[in-house]
Order: structure tokens, then C-alpha cells, then sequence
């Protein structure tokens, strides 16, 4: 019998990029099954909530047919060990990424021998794109929708609208 083999991409999601859909597709083009799951860390403030940020993932990876959006809290390879994955998931965008990365890779393969860390290096278009920064270009009034699926552009103009809409940048999008 065929054995299924089910990688988890972890992460913080907030929000969805491109970048991530793409990491999330070429995964899905290797792997059985791929699971999209948001790290929920209590102590992190986020700016969208799990909800949101479920939402968000799982509209925009709704066209790839083996990937699945979840959510965690605690240590990942406790939530490997329960979903029976053995395969962790991450994306590489610069050297710069690496030290990081590899710390944890090691750290995780400390903790849970059996489980092995991918990495899938990302399209350079994608290179310097991440959640913060997207969060940063909104927050201050600017705006881009090549770099998000179309669900989390909105989801962000809803909450940074544009200055021109009479907003105060430094108030963060809250009113
Ligand atoms: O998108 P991010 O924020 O770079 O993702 C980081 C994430 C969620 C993969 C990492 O923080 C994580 O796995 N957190 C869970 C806690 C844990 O297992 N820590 C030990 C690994 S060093």
C-alpha cells in the first residue's frame, strides 16, 4: 500500500504572501498532503486574529487540492507528532534567512530526531517580500497587490485604509 507522505508549512501567516503561496505550491507538487499551519502564539501580538488569518490562507490556496490550512500553539514537532508528519516545511528567501533557519532546523531535529526540515528556496521576484513588510507598506499609506492574493489585499485596505481617506498613519489602522 502507498504510504502517504503529509509535510507541514508552519508559520506566523500574518498575512498570507505571494511568496508563501508560492513555497505552498511547490510543496504541494512534492508532498502527498501539505498543511499551511498558523502558529497561535498568545505572547505575539498579531495583527490579524487566527481567524483572519485562516481565512485568508485557506481563500487563497483553495486552488491547490492537497493542501489544507490548520493552526497550532505550542512546540511544532509536538503538533507533527499529532498530526503523524514527519516533514517540516520552509521557505528560503536570502542568506540572511539562513542562521535562523538552520538554528531551528537543528533545534527541531534536537527535540524530534525523526523529523526532517525541507528547504524550498523561493522565486526572486519574491525575494524581499515578507508579512512585515507588506504590514509596513499599508500601514504607512502605500499599497501593492502583486505582492498578496486578492483576499488579503482587501482584508488590509479594510484595515489600513488609504491616508487619502482622511487616516492618520501613525494610528496604526485602528480607530
Ligand atoms: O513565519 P515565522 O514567524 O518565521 O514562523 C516561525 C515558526 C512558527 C515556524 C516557529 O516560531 C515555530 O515553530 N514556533 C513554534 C514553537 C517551537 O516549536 N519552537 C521551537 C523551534 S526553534
Amino acid at each position: 500500500m502507498k504510504r502517504t507522505v503529509r509535510a507541514v508549512y508552519p508559520g506566523s501567516f500574518d498575512p498570507i504572501t505571494n511568496g508563501h503561496i508560492y513555497i505552498a505550491e511547490r510543496a504541494a507538487a512534492i508532498f502527498d498532503e501539505v498543511r499551511v499551519s498558523i502558529l497561535v502564539n498568545p505572547q505575539k501580538h498579531s495583527t490579524f486574529s487566527v481567524e483572519e488569518r485562516h481565512a485568508m490562507a485557506r481563500e487563497a490556496l483553495s486552488y491547490l487540492p492537497n493542501v489544507t490550512v490548520d493552526h497550532f500553539t505550542g512546540l511544532l514537532v509536538d503538533y507533527l507528532r499529532q498530526e503523524r508528519s514527519r516533514v517540516i516545511i520552509r521557505g528560503l528567501r536570502a542568506m540572511s534567512d539562513f542562521e535562523y533557519e538552520f538554528q531551528m532546523a537543528l533545534m527541531n531535529r534536537q527535540l524530534a530526531p525523526e523529523i526532517e526540515t525541507f528547504f524550498i528556496v523561493t522565486d526572486p521576484k519574491y525575494s524581499y517580500l515578507s508579512s512585515s513588510v507588506i504590514r509596513d507598506i499599508f500601514q504607512f499609506g502605500g499599497t501593492v497587490h502583486d505582492m498578496v492574493p486578492p483576499g488579503v489585499f482587501r482584508r488590509l485596505r479594510e484595515r489600513f485604509p488609504p491616508i487619502s481617506q482622511g487616516r492618520d498613519p501613525r494610528r496604526n489602522g485602528h480607530a
